[in-house]
């Protein structure tokens, strides 16, 4: 897992790796086997998947509706397999499966296939089920994934929903200075997570100072409310530490009763325009006497006396791509908080990586 977490700058780089054309500000996708009039006339995008998958498949919700202004949902395979979904018309849809070969997943493709429905794959492994089965896909060539908690395949997932995103929007309303710079961004995050990696050490010291505890809350808001799910998720299968992705606005509604010196929780604090609202539900944490670990943006000062600990990423100019510089200390965080309590880190207990029966 640690040598998957560390690959990530070159899995970013290879699933970015000639898609990207900056001439007409777009990004180039061989594998979906649609013209661009199909693409023209896609009205909504529904996305599927499991796990991480899942996770991977609400970004891409927040930036095909951000980007491309194009309606998009995304729904857990197994929930959507049993549930006799509407396939309605000029709506394209994607399995997102690292494996693709999760059961679920695979029969809610099938699923959809055969009520007329066009499903693109978005997978790791090639000629997988999925990949075979889809109408088309995009390959992410994050290279075999083989711990059993997925990390490097949710980077690359989210990178092809970027680059889609960008691809629809530019046939849309999304100018050519506006899909440039998101081009440019895309390119930088290799370097960028890459300076997170380097922060190896310290997240190690903070994971030893919080190992022990027994409930985490991880919070985030927007297109980084699926981080904090998925950094639940991690802690929970390598640690067996129990913890809750919750998006930081709905603590109030539940979860802040859980809040008290025993349940630290992690903020995602990007400089984006929920920054301040994010502040102000960290604040009700900290007087609830929580204890705060925060990721946060460099040279942040308004955390000072709120937060405990801070994991410091560096900034972007476009606040969207936040979830590439979130995600990775929480992976970081799981992996050295379940080597600090002994466990085993790539075969946790009761999971397989690839659920093939129901
Ligand atoms: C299993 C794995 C998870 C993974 C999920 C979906 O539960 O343990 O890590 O996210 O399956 O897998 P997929 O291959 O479809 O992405």
């Amino acid at each position: 897992m640690e040598k998957e977490i560390f690959e990530q700058p070159e899995a970013i780089k290879r699933g970015v790796s000639g898609r990207i054309d900056l001439e007409q500000a777009t990004a180039h996708l061989g594998g979906l086997n649609m013209s661009n009039r199909d693409l023209l006339n896609i009205e909504r995008v529904r996305i599927t998947a499991a796990g991480t998958s899942y996770y991977a498949g609400m970004v891409g919700t927040y930036l095909l509706e951000s980007v491309a202004r194009v309606p998009c949902t995304v729904e857990l395979a197994s929930e959507l397999r049993y549930r006799n979904p509407i396939v309605e018309r000029n709506t394209l849809h994607f399995a997102v499966s690292q494996s693709g070969e999760t059961a679920d997943t695979l029969y809610a493709l099938r699923e959809l296939q055969r009520k007329g429905a066009t499903v693109l794959g978005i997978c790791n492994v090639v000629g997988s089920s999925i990949a075979r089965e889809s109408d088309g896909g995009v390959y992410i060539h994050s290279g075999p994934e083989i711990a059993v908690a997925s990390t490097k395949a949710f980077t690359s997932q989210i990178t092809v929903f970027y680059l889609f995103a960008m691809l629809l929007g530019r046939m849309r309303h999304l100018s050519y200075e506006a899909g440039l710079e998101l081009a440019r961004e895309l390119q930088v995050i290799p370097t960028r997570v890459e300076q997170i990696l380097a922060k190896q050490k310290s997240i190690k010291e903070l994971a030893g100072k919080y190992a022990h505890y027994k409930n985490f809350l991880f919070l985030g808001r927007g297109i980084n409310y699926p981080v904090a799910m998925e950094g639940a998720l991690k802690l929970k299968e390598i640690s067996y530490i129990h913890a809750e992705g919750y998006s930081a606005a709905e603590i109030k509604h539940g979860p802040i009763a859980l809040i008290n010196e025993e349940t630290p929780s992690f903020f995602l604090v990007p400089d984006d325009g929920l920054k301040e609202k994010v502040i102000s539900n960290m604040k009700e944490v900290k007087s609830r006497g929580g204890k705060i670990i925060a990721v946060a943006v460099e040279g942040e000062n308004s955390l000072k006396g709120i937060a405990d600990d801070i994991i410091e990423i560096p900034k972007l100019k476009n606040g969207l791509f936040y979830p590439f510089l979130m995600v990775v200390p929480l992976q970081l965080f799981a992996y050295y908080c379940a080597l600090d309590l002994g466990r085993d880190v790539d075969h946790p207990r009761n999971l397989a990586k690839s659920v093939t029966v129901e």
